[in-house]
């Protein structure tokens, strides 16, 4: 749109994970959008359904799709009574939505040295952001073991578990990178109990040590980066116990073995 630093586009493709609660979407990509994995984009709605008025409500979303895809997905939770996500959740293919033509967000492998262990960690819709670095080939090109926990409160809520498991199984979903990092993933219910994990919160299997124990590989500074994402409850209580061993954000010039996005 002339003027503006957004686009209108076009969703193309609607799949609802749990009703009235979980959902993705795929939007066409805006010419000239560039993005790297794990960053954010800004989505746009007009503040009422009347046709052609422009966006006034702005929220951040993760991207799910990698850098090399032709269209935008995205992963989004339903807040009962938010002003942005029972409008989003009602929309279909067809329908328009605004892009800000800029991504933005530090969720991004640069932050780190390359080799070691990656431990992606998230609850809820956090897992948006590892979606797309999974679908990113420098990801496992970069490090040796990437360990994937995925935290939600019921087992429905473990959305794209099949596309992860195929990935666990046949390796990345990009040719080039074949059979390099190995993937492990860690999906953990608090209020279902699963087969193979505990019904418990992440942090309180840190803090055990039974998430090492699970994923068979240390949670060791000297080898592993973090990336935390989600409920900003889990992040401040996960990098308390993370810092105590020694992990720490990267500094300007000093790359760190710590990430995170707060969701909220
Ligand atoms: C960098 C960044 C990336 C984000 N990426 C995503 C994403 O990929 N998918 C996504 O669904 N949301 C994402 N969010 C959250 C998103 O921007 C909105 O907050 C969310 O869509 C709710 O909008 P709302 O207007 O309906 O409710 P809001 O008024 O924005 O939020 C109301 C309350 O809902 C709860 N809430 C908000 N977002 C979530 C969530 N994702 N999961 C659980 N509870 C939540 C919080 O308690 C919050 O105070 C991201 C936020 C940030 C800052
Ligand atoms: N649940 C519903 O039926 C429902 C329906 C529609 C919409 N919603 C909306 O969904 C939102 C919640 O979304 P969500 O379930 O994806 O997110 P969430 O509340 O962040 O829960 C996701 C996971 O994070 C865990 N968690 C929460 N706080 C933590 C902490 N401090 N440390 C470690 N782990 C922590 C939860 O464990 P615990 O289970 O122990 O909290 C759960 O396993 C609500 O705000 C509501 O608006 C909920």
């Amino acid at each position: 749109m002339p003027g503006h630093k957004y686009t209108r586009e076009t969703i193309t493709q609607v799949t609802h994970w749990v009703p009235q609660k979980l959902f993705s979407f795929r939007v066409t990509r805006p010419a000239g959008f560039s993005f790297v994995a794990g960053q954010f984009a800004r989505l746009g709605l007009p503040a009422d359904d009347a046709p052609g008025a422009a966006p006034e409500i702005w929220r951040a979303y993760s991207m799910v799709s990698a850098p090399q895809h032709d269209m935008l997905e995205f992963y989004s939770i339903v807040v009962p009574g938010g002003q942005f996500t029972p409008r989003l959740a009602r929309l279909a293919a067809g329908d328009a939505i605004y892009v800000d033509q800029s991504a933005f967000g530090f969720l991004t492998l640069d932050r780190f040295e390359p080799g070691g262990n990656l431990w992606l960690i998230a609850t809820g819709t956090g897992l948006s952001a590892y979606l797309s670095l999974l679908q990113d080939p420098n990801t496992w090109l970069l490090f040796d073991r990437i360990i994937l926990v995925h935290g939600v409160r019921q087992a429905a809520e473990l959305a794209y578990r099949k596309q992860i498991l195929d990935w666990v199984a046949n390796g990345p979903p990009c040719p080039q990178a074949k059979s390099l990092a190995k993937l492990a993933y860690l999906p953990i219910a608090t209020r279902e109990t699963l087969d193979h994990t505990p019904r418990e919160r992440i942090t309180t299997l840190i803090a055990s040590g039974q998430l090492e124990t699970l994923a068979g590989c240390a949670l060791d500074p000297a080898k592993s980066k973090v990336m935390l994402c989600g409920n900003p409850d889990m992040l401040l209580e996960a990098r308390k116990l993370l810092s105590e061993r020694g992990f720490a954000v990267g500094r300007r010039g000093s790359p760190g073995n710590l990430a995170l996005e707060n969701y909220w």
